[in-house]
């Protein structure tokens, strides 16, 4: 089968390395992709939120199956164009339909889902135009720190935790009345802020039933000792040392069964990734929020550790058959650390030429495969005249498994320590707080 991955960052390349792993898989396409997917597949340009355009390169390029990366063209209906077009409603599409995708497009809807469904979560209320008054009186009276979301989608950036009133009034204000997050953060979800360490789960589920895939950490700030300003995601790793077996337990049947029955009472269509961001307080799981696709790092790590055939797994999906699949998942342990650009994730400049060091001899090269213990999966690529060079913020994610996380860490490091592009920047203490 022919297959189609959209999206262009680290996820995009591990799903892509992963995919073309699979028999099943006669050519691989990825649009937009980096200078990384072009060595798993073929690089098309292609705006992944123009469908129309996607469905010609489709019928072009006689596609089986799409797998699709970033939420956006999942929240936009994705999906449901396919669905909905008798020349392309039979190709698999691996994601949730627009609506399922709410869980993540809409902060509000997955809070009255989380409610409806019993799930644990952070007390809340939500308030847009029309109550905006009492927000205000609301928020005067409200613990701190208080949590502000912006209802839609905004690059990861639409949550602010204010350590007082008079930022929080403030920021709602921005947020209401002046559309500081656009249109669809002109809705508020003011939450409880709780106090736990964080970590991602995530399932591939056919809408009825899942399976488990491994968990994973993400070190989001830019700094050592998670200080300084957040990122799209610094490192992960995987597995989680206190996501052990009686808390995973509590995760399945807290959050993730409920979940699922949820779905499937209020017939949300979901045949796809779904990611938990998970708290624990208190040694239980409470959910942060739901995603409607895998985490970016955490994929450079998930699918590093999942000995599966991927293409299977999502043939069993679309046939709702997901039950029937084994998970085979390595004992090691994985660690992504992300080479960024320097000032990222301010600004940077792009077009820096990438040295890889003795990773571009073709005999080093075949040892950094899986069985090597590493990968360098690209984010911010691109090739220009036979060079590649940065193209982003996040450029690297040199992922490695090892029996350690501390050895999986250290030869991170070491590979990374092979790279060079002017002003290159990565954090060494990925893991720091389960590593003695
Ligand atoms: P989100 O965009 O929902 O992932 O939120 C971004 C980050 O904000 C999360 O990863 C948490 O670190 C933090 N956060 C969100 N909601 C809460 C909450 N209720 N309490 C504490 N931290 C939160
Ligand atoms: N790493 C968090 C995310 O992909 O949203």
């Amino acid at each position: 089968m022919n297959i189609l991955i959209l999206g262009g960052g680290g996820r995009e390349h591990a799903l892509a390395w992963k995919i073309k792993q699979s028999t099943s898989c006669t050519k691989l396409f990825i649009a937009p992709g980096n200078a990384g997917t072009a060595q798993s597949g073929e690089n098309i340009d292609a705006n992944i939120n123009d469908f129309d355009a996607i469905k010609k390169l489709c019928l072009k390029k006689k596609i089986g199956m799409v797998v699709i990366g970033p939420e956006d063209p999942l929240v936009n209906g994705i999906y449901d164009f396919f669905k909905n077009d008798e020349e392309i409603k039979d190709i698999i599409v691996i994601g949730p339909s627009k609506e399922a995708a709410q869980l993540e497009g809409s902060k509000a809807f997955a809070k009255a889902f989380m409610m409806r469904h019993n799930i644990p979560t952070a007390g809340y209320k939500e308030f847009d135009e029309s109550n905006y008054l009492d927000g205000l009186e609301y928020l005067k009276k409200h613990s701190l720190p208080v949590v502000l979301k912006a209802d839609g989608l905004a690059a990861g950036k639409g949550v602010l935790i204010c350590q007082n009133h008079i930022e929080a009034m403030s920021e709602f204000e921005l947020m209401i009345q002046r559309a500081k997050f656009g249109e669809a953060g002109k809705k508020v979800v003011v939450e409880e802020f709780l106090k736990g360490i964080e970590l991602s789960v995530f399932v591939l589920t056919d809408g009825k039933k899942f399976v488990l895939l491994p968990e994973a950490k993400d070190y989001k700030r830019i700094g050592k000792n998670d200080t300084g300003l957040n990122t799209g995601g610094m490192g992960a790793i995987s597995p989680v040392p206190f996501a052990h077996e009686a808390f995973m337990q509590s995760v399945i049947e807290k959050v993730i069964e409920p979940t699922i029955l949820g779905l499937q009472k209020e017939n949300l269509e979901y045949k796809g990734f779904l990611f938990f961001g998970l708290i624990k307080v208190d040694g239980e799981p409470m959910v942060i929020e739901y995603n409607c696709r895998l985490g970016d790092p955490e994929a450079e790590v998930v699918l590093l550790r999942l000995k599966n055939d991927l293409v299977q797994l999502f043939e069993a999906t679309s046939r709702q058959r997901i039950h029937e699949e084994k998970i085979l998942i390595d004992s090691r342990s994985a660690a992504a650390i992300m080479a960024v650009s320097g000032g990222y994730p301010g600004e940077y400049e792009k077009g820096k030429q990438i040295d890889f060091g003795y990773l571009e001899n073709p005999e080093a090269k075949k040892s950094i495969d899986v069985d090597g213990g590493v990968m360098v999966f690209h984010a911010g690529t691109v090739k220009r005249d036979n060079e590649i060079v940065t193209c982003g913020g996040r450029v690297l994610a040199v992922s490695s498994l090892a029996d350690t996380l501390a050895e999986a860490v250290e030869l991170s490091i070491e590979i990374l320590s092979q790279i060079y592009f002017e002003d290159m920047y990565f954090r060494k203490d990925i893991g720091f707080e389960f590593i003695s």
